[in-house]
């Protein structure tokens, strides 16, 4: 990282909480809670968590490539790199539990050209509002994690199963602070992807679907409206279609 950008966020970082310290007169006892709680989250292995839900929304909020693309979203502490390419962007196991999902769209670039060759990377929770991996085993290894790649007209498509509504972990220190803010932990249905292409700024974000009750009052205040699609209801089949806008790299950096 830049040295001069270390310098001047971190300064302007404590001025910031000196600010907050001097409007409610923090006190000596009150700060070592504050560090106390930190590193009991940390300890209970809630580091990603604690940070996730209450900071990661603030740096997304930074973001520029919002100004044109599609909207970015936080990574959240879910996220395994490295998970395998899906063949014919089938998802879901034949017998994974849920609502099936067909899901397709186009990947654009800001000039409305498609773009292909680009890699989507996605994970979701399942109909129970689980992670693999982070679910002590219940679902099998690298469930409902996969990657496909866009076609030469930018379209891609990918089969899986509607993610529930889920509560993040709530029964530690995060889900503690949260219910002390008059919070609740829950997080609107969704659909994670990173879209990644060589010529273009890599995008993390998140789908949601039209309509879901947690969108105004997301646990991690992430959720954005503009990213809520409607599901389409053909026949058996149910559909959500959506495009994704990249940003030219040397426009946001
Ligand atoms: C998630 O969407 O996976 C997530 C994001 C931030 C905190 C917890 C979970
Ligand atoms: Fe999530």
């Amino acid at each position: 990282m830049d040295k001069n950008r270390v310098a001047s966020i971190t300064s302007d970082l404590i001025d910031a909480v000196r600010d907050v310290c001097i409007k409610h007169a923090v006190t000596h006892t009150e700060y070592r809670a504050a560090i106390d709680f930190v590193s009991r989250a940390i300890d209970a292995g809630e580091r990603s968590l604690l940070f996730d839900a209450f900071l990661e929304a603030n740096v997304v909020a930074s973001d520029p490539t919002k100004i044109t693309g599609t909207t970015s979203q936080v990574l959240g502490p879910f996220y395994l790199p490295d998970m395998p390419f899906l063949k014919d962007g089938v998802m879901a196991r034949e017998n994974e539990l849920g609502e099936r999902l067909r899901v397709s769209g186009k990947v654009l670039n800001c000039r409305s050209e498609p773009v292909g060759g680009v890699e989507l990377d996605f994970w979701q929770a399942d109909a129970s509002g689980r992670y693999s991996h982070f679910d002590g085993g219940a679902t099998p290894d690298k469930n409902l994690r996969g990657r496909i790649a866009s076609d030469e007209t930018g379209d891609f498509f990918l089969e899986t199963v509607k993610p529930a509504q889920y509560t993040i972990p709530d029964q530690g220190p995060t889900g503690l602070l949260l219910r002390e803010m008059g919070r609740h932990s829950w997080r609107p249905a969704h659909l994670h992807v990173i879209a990644r292409h060589s010529d273009y700024s890599t995008l993390t974000t998140q789908i949601y679907f039209e309509g879901d009750e947690y969108l105004e009052s997301d646990a991690v205040r992430a959720a954005s409206t503009d990213l809520a699609f409607p599901l389409i209801y053909d026949g058996d089949q149910t559909i959500l279609s959506f495009n994704l806008v990249l940003q030219d790299i040397d426009s946001t950096n």
